[in-house]
């Protein structure tokens, strides 16, 4: 079977929630990749508002998260020329496959997301079924566009390891109607020091848009006077920094500030290490909160910037979502052919 949709040699895909509260994980985890990757890919860049329907707290808010997400994207470098930039819920092609890989994905692979086990909690009963289901959802998301990256933290690996399984499950019930795999598997990007940036309360948890306390995380938004109390509270040891990276391997605290200041400077843990062990972290804390404001008082500034104009970012979307579209149309055309939908 021919197809009119061609598999890209390089095409990066990544999502993000519009769940209010961008925080620095985000930031250094997945956007400052998408940022880089810009430059010499093709890079598509959604906010993916059905899958912010899942919990029923973020629907107050949803509206007014989609466009700060939008902002917040673009004022942290993401380009609308280099880019697509779209809304999920304005490109109909990603429900649709949905359902076709709730046909191809098995009920076992979906009982093994450990991210839907956190999130549901206790009250796994009262969980929507759009919860359980949202790792299929995210695949329909990445092979909608045959992407072949996909960079992410370190918490969505599990979920691209199901978006392999459903795209290598895909090639083969329908190989008989295929002469090559239809889907490349797609590689998950997830690098760098800040793969997992953690609690500023509690070492052992994931940063986190929905965690209670403020004082957990540092927010794009935050201004200086915020990001310099943030720090100062942030748990630490009494311990001074160490010398060596392994010996912080039980410091999870003091680790994920490391980490943190790494991510910001593109610098290795070591290299951290290399110009603060003795040291207290009275003086390193001091310039982690410079370093912070520098990174993060531009982005909030060209934020509240962009917000002011509510309908070029609602341009920005629709232009994202006609480009996004046109290439979500050619492939779920193909992949109904394949089905042998008539
Ligand atoms: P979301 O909105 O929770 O997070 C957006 C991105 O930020 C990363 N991230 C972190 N990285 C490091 N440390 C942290 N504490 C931290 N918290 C979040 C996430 O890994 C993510 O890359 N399921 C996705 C959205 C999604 C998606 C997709 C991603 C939907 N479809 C298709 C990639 C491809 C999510 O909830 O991201």
């Amino acid at each position: 079977m021919s197809f009119s949709s061609e598999q890209p040699k390089k095409r990066i895909f990544s999502g993000i929630q519009p769940t209010g509260n961008l925080h620095i994980g985000n930031y250094l985890g997945a956007i400052k990749n998408w940022i880089s990757l810009q430059q010499d890919s093709e890079t598509i860049y959604s906010i993916v508002d059905l899958h912010a329907l899942t919990l029923d707290s973020n629907l107050e808010t949803l509206n007014e998260s989609v466009y700060e997400v939008t902002a917040a994207i673009i004022a942290s470098g993401i380009d609308p020329q280099k880019s697509i930039i779209f809304n999920q819920s304005s490109v109909k092609e990603h429900s649709e496959l949905c359902w076709v890989f709730n046909c191809v994905a098995k009920m076992g692979w979906l009982n093994r997301m450990t991210q839907f086990k956190e999130k549901a909690g206790k009250k796994r009963e009262n969980a929507s079924v759009g919860l359980y289901n949202y790792p299929i959802l995210m695949a329909a998301d990445i092979l909608l566009y045959r992407a072949t990256h996909v960079p992410v933290g370190d918490d969505q690996k599990q979920h691209l390891e199901l978006t392999r399984d459903i795209a290598t499950s895909f090639n083969h019930i329908f190989k008989n109607n295929l002469k090559n795999d239809f889907f490349t598997l797609p590689e998950p990007i997830i690098s760098g020091p800040a793969k997992r940036i953690m609690s500023l309360k509690d070492g052992t948890k994931k940063m986190s848009k929905s965690e209670l306390s403020d004082f957990s995380r540092i927010n794009l938004t935050d201004n200086r006077d915020n990001i310099v109390k943030k720090i100062k509270k942030a748990k630490t040891d009494a311990l001074p920094i160490p010398e060596l990276e392994t010996e912080l391997t039980s410091r999870f605290e003091a680790q994920n500030l490391i980490n943190i200041y790494a991510g910001l400077e593109d610098k290795s843990p070591q290299m951290v290490l290399d110009e603060y062990s003795g040291k207290g972290f009275a003086d390193f804390k001091k310039d982690l909160t410079e370093i912070l404001i520098e990174k993060i008082t531009p982005i909030s500034n060209n934020m509240l910037k962009l917000l002011k104009d509510k309908h070029e970012i609602e341009r920005i979307l629709t232009d994202g979502s006609l480009k996004a579209r046109t290439i979500a149309e050619k492939v779920m055309c193909d992949i109904k052919k394949i089905i042998g939908f008539i």
